[in-house]
């Protein structure tokens, strides 16, 4: 009987179906070629951009035994913040987020977190803000969408509530993943965002999470 579901035919090539870049974590199919150029095309682009030679003035405000986060102010000398434009552009690419304005690009933190090989495999962009809505529990039952479906319109509390902090992107370098590298990006940014004090997990807010995004927040915030 014939079938249609047959999507790639294993005729003994090296690499077939799925596979994942062991250096720049795509995913993509090795027996096809527009992926294989795919690939390539983004492999370099993305080492290039997530590649931190180190500079003069740092500001280095949490150390770990893998890595270090560091602080970029908007003020910061333009090597600085040419580094923060280009791993935010990655960022965005693998998000879909296309409009990349920032609403108070005057106070906007960027937290970087620099692996020991010289990488920027975590990133955090804070801004202030004063109000914030609780994303409400899904419905449990037959008729609830799946995560899957409904992707990111989660339904939110329309009653706003006092907030200091928005994370309006976090992301963490695909390789480098459940190793709690947002998870210590948010705790520096607690402690760094308003000098002196450490805020309460009520005072910062996740803007427009992913599933991935509300996963993470989900459990750091124990809600
Ligand atoms: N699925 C289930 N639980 C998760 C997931 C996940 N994908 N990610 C994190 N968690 C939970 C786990 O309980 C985890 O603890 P455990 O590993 O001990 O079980 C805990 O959160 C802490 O996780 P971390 O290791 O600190 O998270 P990680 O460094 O992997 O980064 C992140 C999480 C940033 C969401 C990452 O998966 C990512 O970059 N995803 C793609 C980009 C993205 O969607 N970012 C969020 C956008 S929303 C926004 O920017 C406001």
């Amino acid at each position: 009987k014939e079938t249609k579901e047959q999507l790639i035919i294993d005729a003994g090539q090296k690499h077939f179906g799925a596979t994942m870049c062991k250096s720049c974590g795509m995913i993509y199919t090795a027996s096809s070629p527009e992926d294989e150029l795919q690939h390539v095309q983004h492999h370099y682009r993305f080492l290039e951009g997530i590649k931190y030679t180190g500079w003069k003035k740092e500001r280095v405000v949490a150390e770990f035994w893998d890595g270090k986060i560091v602080l970029v102010l908007p003020h910061d000398p333009s090597y600085a913040l040419r580094k923060v434009e280009d791993v935010q552009e990655l960022v965005d690419n693998e998000l879909g987020f296309h409009q990349a304005v920032p609403r108070c690009p005057n106070k906007t933190k960027t937290f970087l977190f620099i692996s020991d090989e010289k990488r920027v495999v975590g990133c955090l962009i804070a801004e202030p803000i004063k109000q914030a809505f609780r994303v409400l529990s899904e419905p449990i039952g037959p008729e609830s969408p799946s995560s899957k479906e409904c992707h990111r319109a989660w339904q939110c509390s329309d009653v706003p509530e006092p907030a200091v902090c928005g994370i309006s992107r976090i992301w963490v370098f695909r390789l480098k993943r459940r190793k709690r590298i947002a998870r210590r990006l948010v705790d520096t940014v607690r402690n760094c965002f308003m000098f002196g004090c450490f805020l309460k997990i009520d005072e910062i807010a996740f803007s427009d999470p992913t599933p991935d995004g509300k996963l993470f927040a989900t459990k750091y915030c124990n809600t």
